[in-house]
């Protein structure tokens, strides 16, 4: 059992290529209120390195690769990226570090909330307090 969810997209495929659909309560588990994407990431960036505590975001690597590591709080494991078909849910509570990106690499975030800095855990201490 993994400690993340990863959400595999339906790719529509033909002689022209492939399209992917993320339509809000029917193949994505998140309201989504906001996008944002990180790209042109240089190389031996490390990026994230928070939790949130109400946030929920699917992380959807749209081209290249990179490697996230999830943490739960008791547990880590790392999951590599590197199909738009593919999408990693990134749950409320879940430290997450972002690292290894290609240097092709676009991720796009979908969140479900605004942006919100006091929503953010950024020192791992604390987020390991949560689960003492
Ligand atoms: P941050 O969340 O630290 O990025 P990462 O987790 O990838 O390391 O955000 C980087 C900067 O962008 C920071 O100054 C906050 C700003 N930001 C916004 O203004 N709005 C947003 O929706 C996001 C995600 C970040």
């Amino acid at each position: 059992m993994s400690i993340f969810e990863v959400l595999e997209f339906n790719e529509i495929s033909d002689e022209r290529g492939a399209l992917v659909v993320l339509e809000q309560f029917s193949n994505l588990p998140i309201e989504f209120k906001r996008v944002y994407y990180i790209y042109g990431t240089p190389k031996g960036v490390e990026r994230g390195f928070h939790a949130h505590k109400q946030l929920r975001q699917v992380a959807i690597c749209l081209m290249g690769s990179v490697d996230i590591l999830m943490d739960d709080g008791k547990n880590k494991e790392i999951i590599t990226l590197n199909s738009p078909a593919k999408g990693l849910l990134i749950d409320a509570m879940q430290w997450h570090e972002m690292r290894n990106f290609t240097n092709n690499c676009v991720l796009m975030v979908l969140a479900d909330d605004a942006y919100d800095e006091s929503d953010y855990i950024r020192d791992y201490n604390e987020f390991k307090g949560f689960f003492e």
